[in-house]
């Protein structure tokens, strides 16, 4: 039940643009008390501005894979260049992309996703 909200979610996101859909209810680990009020908060608004419609509400996945753990996979500065260039259906965020976001949000949105081990 709620993959198939997600997919659909997703869908929207292909044909309209990045809404804030969301997939699920929160759960005690991923997105934390401290990320929504700490320095990530800005970061974390972006990613429930769209993000969350393939990645989950909290971080779990759904069309895209989990990102509770990418800080282990990924580092930085490659987290910043998934994020600009997406993949598959994922959009191209970046200016050479979409332009979906800025730099600085990408960059933003990649200092806390490497935090998440
Ligand atoms: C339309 C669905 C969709 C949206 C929206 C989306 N992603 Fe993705 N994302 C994916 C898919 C699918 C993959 C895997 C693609 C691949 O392997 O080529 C992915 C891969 C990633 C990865 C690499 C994960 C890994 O373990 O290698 C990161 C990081 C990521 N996305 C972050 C984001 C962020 C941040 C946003 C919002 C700014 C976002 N994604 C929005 C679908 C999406």
């Amino acid at each position: 039940m709620r993959y198939r909200r997600c997919v659909a979610a997703s869908l929207a996101v292909l044909g309209v643009s990045v809404g804030a859909v969301g997939c699920g209810f929160n759960r005690p680990s991923g997105i934390t008390e401290a990320d929504r009020t700490g320095p990530y908060r800005e970061a974390v608004q972006l990613y429930l501005n769209g993000c969350n419609s393939c990645h989950g509400d909290n971080l779990e996945g759904g069309v895209g894979p989990s990102l509770a753990k990418v800080g282990d996979r990924l580092t930085e500065a490659e987290l910043v260049r998934r994020i600009a260039d997406g993949g598959g259906p994922m959009p191209a965020y970046g200016p050479d992309g979409q332009g979906i976001l800025t730099p600085a949000q990408i960059q933003l949105l990649a200092s806390w996703l490497a935090t998440k081990k």
